[in-house]
């Protein structure tokens, strides 16, 4: 079950085992692998002979380099080699790391460390701000009483009125870590339409909503608010965004759903994952806040709150999933993905 591609090699060049990983990604069952000379698997042969002969002459206990791994009808595969001797002289450990995915696990380790970080400043932070806030409101309604004069009074109700909007900020930032998660078979199409039914509620023309469902998706443990808060957040988003296709009549939100298979993220290698693509034809995010949309008050829109991301991005790590965006003018894309049983 590894992510890592692994194969012992004897110290001929032979391949003495192969892991299921490396079956996949040479596209080649593991009976056509072993016994095959190993270093016809790369387009550059002589850096593995190179190694296996280093080793045997004990010249050094392990090497890492870069090289392209060959695969059946697919282009080669950039990884990260490394080869290691064992105790026994004759069996070598070859381990290749798939370059592209190790800048993605580097990077996923990284944001997942952000966001347990952001939500615990988050959390703190809104307690902070909620305690001292019941005192301001009542304090400015106690004076309110006492003032005679209306122009006065107008004060008064700016501060309450601040003090109530701040109220529902931190009541909304608290929110996610609060809320208890209501465990249940969910359905992601269902998901899907009850948003697109609330989206087309608040956009009733110029906007096209394409379903593409892959229907043998089954039914998974989940929380179905959540999810479905999730979705929408990310689908306003899009709508907001498409203000100008909207008023064209050419704006699109496309739904859609497929099964991955043995994907991995969060270090963790999934034989099952759905993946739900929400897809809109606007402008795509902003360059200047691309890389820190989930990071909770970050807007790039006038009056937004910058939390919606945020709480979406809670609610699939919640599902052992998460959440990515690929954005480019016209063709924005935010994929989630979340493990099947
Ligand atoms: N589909 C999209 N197209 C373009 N920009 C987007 C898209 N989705 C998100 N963004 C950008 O990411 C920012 C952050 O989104 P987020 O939902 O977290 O906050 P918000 O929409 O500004 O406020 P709210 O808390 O009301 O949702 C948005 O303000 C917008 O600039
Ligand atoms: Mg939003």
């Amino acid at each position: 079950m590894l992510a890592t591609l692994v194969a012992v090699v004897h110290s001929n060049g032979a391949v003495l085992f192969a892991n299921a990983a490396l079956e996949d990604a040479r596209g080649l069952s593991r009976r056509a692998i072993v016994g095959s000379v190993f270093s016809d698997s790369f387009a550059d042969p002589m850096a593995l002979n190179n190694a296996l002969q280093g080793i045997r002459g004990n010249d050094f206990a392990a090497l890492r380099y870069d090289a392209w791994l060959k695969r059946l009808s697919r282009e080669a595969l950039p990884v990260h080699v490394i080869v290691t001797q064992t105790e026994r002289v004759d069996e070598i450990i070859v381990e290749l790391l798939p370059l592209e995915m190790q800048a993605r696990q580097d990077r996923e380790e990284r944001l997942a460390e952000q966001a347990q970080a952001n939500k615990e400043l988050i959390r703190n932070l809104a307690h902070e701000i909620k305690n001292p806030l019941g005192g301001i409101r009542g304090a400015a309604q106690l004076l309110e009483m006492e003032i005679e004069s209306a122009e006065l009074t107008e004060y008064t109700q700016v501060i309450i009125h601040e003090a109530d909007r701040l109220q529902s900020l931190v009541d909304r930032l608290l929110a996610p870590h609060r809320r208890p998660h209501l465990v249940g078979d969910v359905n992601i199409h269902e998901v899907c339409e009850r948003v697109r039914l609330l989206i087309l509620a608040e956009f009733p023309k110029g906007l096209q909503v394409i379903r593409d469902f892959d229907t043998s998706i089954p039914e998974f443990r989940g929380d179905r608010e959540q999810l479905i808060q999730t979705v929408l957040n990310i689908a306003h988003n899009a709508c907001q965004a498409l203000t100008e296709q909207i008023a064209q009549g050419t704006a699109t939100l496309t739904f859609h759903t497929r099964i991955a298979r043995q994907t991995t993220f969060g270090k963790q290698r999934y034989r099952l994952a759905l993946e739900l693509h929400v897809i809109d034809n606007g402008p795509g995010v902003p360059d200047s806040i691309k890389d820190r949309i989930f990071y909770p008050l970050v807007s790039g829109r006038e009056g937004g709150s910058g939390l919606g991301l945020t709480l979406a991005q809670t609610f699939v790590q919640q599902h052992h999933g998460l959440i990515e965006c690929d954005s480019v003018p016209g063709h924005t894309d935010f994929k989630i993905l979340i493990p099947l049983p």
